[in-house]
């Protein structure tokens, strides 16, 4: 049997054997483009060589590619699990041609891997092609089926339409007809009784589509136009975990050597079989098979760089993760974290060929750990809102059934199992409508028209000069687009040189002008669109063709490039004093301060972050001058020992910032000081936890830190003041701090003796009312725990008694009854008497039939709440008798 490991070899030797240049793959998270979350296909990395953006360099290229598709136009989540074959996070071998060889290479190359390589059998295999599209004014492919007549009879040629045989990455962007591969593994005798080209593209899980062969020509415009693009590219993706399927003759990629192993691995933690059946009702089965898919899309988004959070690609990973938990947590009885136990093997899994894991697997396991632990605990949070809910009904609402899934995220299945086993039934369709109206309303939030690039100079590319110079003469505009967002209209300019920095590598965007003989356009903020530098400005020009001069805010960017350079020597100097284990994961780099996200397992101690700080100021006063290699082959880089971050997708041609490279030298595209000595001075203002195994400092420098030195010192001088100006300071707060401990002990001290006083006072003027021995009191007493023991010790010398006391508390009114257990009854039920009488003193209350409490605003209402419950109390207990 051939190892998934070799497999994927064979793929790359082939295609590198044919003049392909081997690529890595991008990162599964994608930063660089704005209309798509995660990587979903092999040729996001290469959309802007198709679109004629960027300079084609190699013409021929091929890798395997991290993919994942979980949102947006391909999204097979709540597919994963239930059948053999979707993944969340898969690999896709892809091979690419830009602007060089088209179908027949294409074709011919894919036939030649599957059945010689791979060896295939060729009656197995079905091509299908693209039969065209009136409303897109497409025809059939006649080229690709004359291309698949070489190597198949034309009944195993099928054609099919648009939904399955023309390929888009999204609602835009580059796309063309397609030409799918789809092989037969069903047993001989079943292939006797149907016809294999019955069951293409019927979901079958047996009869499956391997590789889909793109030919990419056109662009997806906005208003949903194709417009031709200027060369013909081929996109090929073959999904890598199928293929292994099919090689490794087993019948669902989770039999394969991929996934098999962390199948056992769960079966050992769990202590659970299993059974590897696709019967929808085997749940325990579907879990095994969600937890070994999702450990992989989540390990490997976390490695490039995404911890799970509220929000974007953060939100995606975790919301993947919690669907996991859920299941073993519903369908293998786990009530333990479990999923941080697998990182391990599939770290040692993907070694080789997704390195970035291993390097972190100990971060990405404890990240892990704690989103199950607190998940969990949401979880039996969960099932006690559950627990409280009133069965009576013998139902339960979707109103209710939503709650449980938006705040506690349980499933409806989880809901219903729970609710079954009391013997409850729930509304299904009344959940749904809750849901919706949520999709809805969130949609509606989303809301946004891309509108399309008006191409002004269709020849000219956007050009980045501001490493050298903060203004540009005569810069013109290459395009232009308007953006419609939550009614907000956004104005996006491309030029064909700027000085404006596009906010990337943690520093902002640049601010500034566009001026022109006429007007002056302000830019709120530039950012990058994979190649392209977008100015947001505020208004369009009048004369979009004319010439502007391009000026960035300097002041904001000289102190931008500050924070940078101590950015890089922060982080210098946490590899120095905290350990080599430190990586970057995530920063932010604005004008007026700096972030900095690491991986770090404890709390820095003061003295840690006092070294750090003084280390930092020791290089800024050394004034070291900046290293600059705008354009140095990777490997280069990387043998100076230029520091790399994960989930980055680096050129071959690589831009190196250093601060004497003995000391800090980093892979960097962003802007900096001309030496040191520029930051002026660098002050850490605080260190906090961001995610388990993840440290948060941030920091100031130059003015603002001096600033906030100032403002302490200034704060200082007020304490001092208000103490008298101590001649030692600390002692003097001491000193205030011992004073209020004695104080408090004597107020405690009074408040005892007083009560004991009330204690005496309250139980003489008690009166009678049949039986019952009755005290409602308005008394002074400003301690609610006195208080209460107070009223307790009353009610139980009296008893049978009911003791309703007023009093304020911190300056705000408050309430307390208590009531003797033997006389309790519907009437005399101190939680509903205290809600009726709280509204007097304009507030609220509740609690047990004994005994309730309830607070409120309006003191001079106490009186009157007292003399309401006192009636209460007494008619009440008339009526009784
Ligand atoms: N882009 C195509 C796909 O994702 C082929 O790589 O299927």
């Amino acid at each position: 049997m051939l190892k998934s490991i070799e497999i994927r070899k064979k793929f790359i030797n082939f295609f590198s054997e044919r003049s392909h240049k081997i690529v890595s793959s991008a990162p599964l998270v994608n930063k660089d483009d704005p209309t798509l979350l995660f990587t979903n296909a092999g040729m996001n990395q290469f959309k802007d060589y198709f679109l004629g953006n960027k300079v084609i360099t190699d013409p021929r290229v091929a890798n395997t590619q991290k993919c994942l598709r979980v949102s947006g136009k391909h999204n097979d989540l709540e597919e994963v699990g239930v059948d053999s074959y979707h993944h969340t996070m898969f690999e896709m071998l892809g091979n690419w041609s830009f602007g060089d060889y088209f179908k027949e290479e294409a074709i011919q190359w894919a036939w030649e891997l599957l059945t010689e390589v791979y060896g295939i059998d060729p009656e197995r295999l079905y091509a299908t092609v693209f039969e065209g599209d009136s409303n897109d004014g497409l025809s059939h492919d006649e080229e690709a089926r004359n291309i698949w007549r070489e190597f198949l009879p034309d009944e195993r040629i099928l054609d099919f339409g648009k939904k399955d045989n023309f390929w888009e990455m999204g609602e835009s962007g580059p796309c063309g007809p397609c030409s799918e591969i789809h092989v037969d593994l069903r047993s001989d005798e079943d292939r006797k009784m149907t016809e294999g080209a019955l069951l293409v593209n019927r979901d079958h899980p047996e009869v499956i589509e391997i590789w889909n062969l793109v030919f990419i020509q056109f662009d997806r415009k906005a208003d949903s136009k194709l417009q031709p693009l200027p060369a013909q590219h081929v996109d090929t993706g073959m999904g890598f975990e199928r293929l292994c399927m099919v090689l490794q003759g087993v019948k669902s990629s989770y039999d394969t050597d991929i996934f098999a192993p962390l199948i056992a691995e769960v079966e050992r933690i769990t202590g659970k079989k299993y059974g590897g059946s696709y019967d929808r009702s085997k749940k325990s089965d579907i879990a095994f098979r969600v937890i070994v898919d999702h450990l992989r899309a989540v390990c490997f988004t976390i490695a490039d760089g995404v911890l799970p959070s509220n929000t974007g690609a953060g939100y995606v990973s975790r919301r993947i993760l919690r669907r996991a938990i859920r299941y073993y947590y519903s369908f293998l009885s786990r009530e333990e974290p479990m999923i941080f136990m697998l990182v391990n093997q599939l770290a040692e899994q993907f070694r080789e060929v997704f390195p970035e894991l291993i390097a972190q697997r100990e971060l990405v396991a404890k990240v892990i750990e704690e989103e199950e632990r607190s998940f969990l605990r949401t979880l039996s949070e969960g099932l006690r809102r559950f627990s409280q809910l009133d069965h009576d009904s013998g139902k339960l609402s979707g109103e209710v059934a939503f709650e449980l899934y938006d705040t506690y995220g349980f499933p409806f299945d989880l809901t219903a199992l729970l609710a079954r086993e009391k013997g409850l039934e729930v509304d299904e369709e009344g959940f749904k409508k809750c849901l919706k109206h949520q999709r809805e309303r969130s949609k509606k939030d989303a809301k946004k028209t891309v509108g399309d690039w008006m191409v002004l100079q269709a020849e000219k590319s956007s050009v980045f000069l501001g490493y050298d110079q903060l203004e540009v003469e005569r810069a013109q505009i290459v395009k232009y687009r308007i953006t419609q967002q939550k009614n907000k209209e956004l104005i996006h300019l491309v030029l064909d040189r700027t000085p404006f920095y596009p906010e990337g590598g943690g520093q902002v965007g640049d601010r500034g002008k566009l001026i022109s003989d006429s007007e002056e356009i302000t830019v709120l903020d530039t950012f990058r669109e994979n190649e392209l530098i977008v100015h947001r400005v505020d208004k369009l020009p009048k004369n979009p063709e004319g010439h502007f001069r391009a000026v960035i805010d300097r002041e904001r960017r000289a102190a931008t490039e500050a924070n940078h350079s101590a950015t890089h020597l922060l982080h210098a100097a946490l590899r120095e004093v905290l350990g080599k284990h430190v990586q970057q994961k995530g920063s932010l780099v604005a004008p007026d301060h700096l972030r900095f996200d690491f991986s770090h397992f404890q709390k820095l101690s003061q003295s840690e972050i006092q070294k750090i700080e003084s280390l930092v100021n020791e290089k800024v006063r050394e004034n070291i001058p900046v290293l600059e290699e705008r354009s140095i082959p990777l490997e280069q880089a990387r043998e100076k020992g230029a520091i790399m971050l994960f989930g980055e997708k680096y050129e071959d041609e690589v831009r190196v910032i250093a601060f004497d490279p003995d000391y800090s030298i980093e892979l960097c595209g962003g802007c900096h000081v001309a030496s040191t000595g520029q930051i002026g001075f660098f002050k850490i203002t605080s260190e906090s936890a961001v995610a388990s195994g993840v440290r948060r400092i941030v920091a100031l420098t130059g003015i603002a830190a001096e600033n906030f030195i100032r403002e302490q010192s200034e704060l200082m001088a007020q304490i001092k003041d208000q103490l008298k100006n101590p001649q030692d300071l600390l002692q003097a707060v001491v000193a205030l701090q011992e004073d209020i401990k004695k104080l408090r002990s004597e107020i405690e001290d009074l408040n005892a003796r007083q009560a004991g006083n009330l204690h005496s006072e309250l139980k003489e003027r008690a009166i009678t009312v049949e039986n019952i021995h009755l005290i409602a009191e308005v008394i002074q007493l400003d301690d609610s725990k006195a208080l209460k023991t107070l009223v307790f010790n009353l009610e139980k010398e009296l008893a049978p008694s009911v003791i309703i006391t007023g009093a304020v508390i911190d300056e705000k009114p408050q309430l307390m009854i208590a009531i003797s257990k033997e006389i309790i009854g519907d009437q005399l039920h101190a939680g509903k008497l205290i809600r009726d009488a709280a509204k007097h003193i304009r507030g609220g209350g509740g609690g047990q039939p004994f005994f309730a409490t309830a607070g409120g605003s309006h003191v001079p209402g106490l009186a009157s709440a007292i003399d309401h419950l006192k009636q209460a109390v007494i008619a009440a207990v008339t009526k009784t008798e």
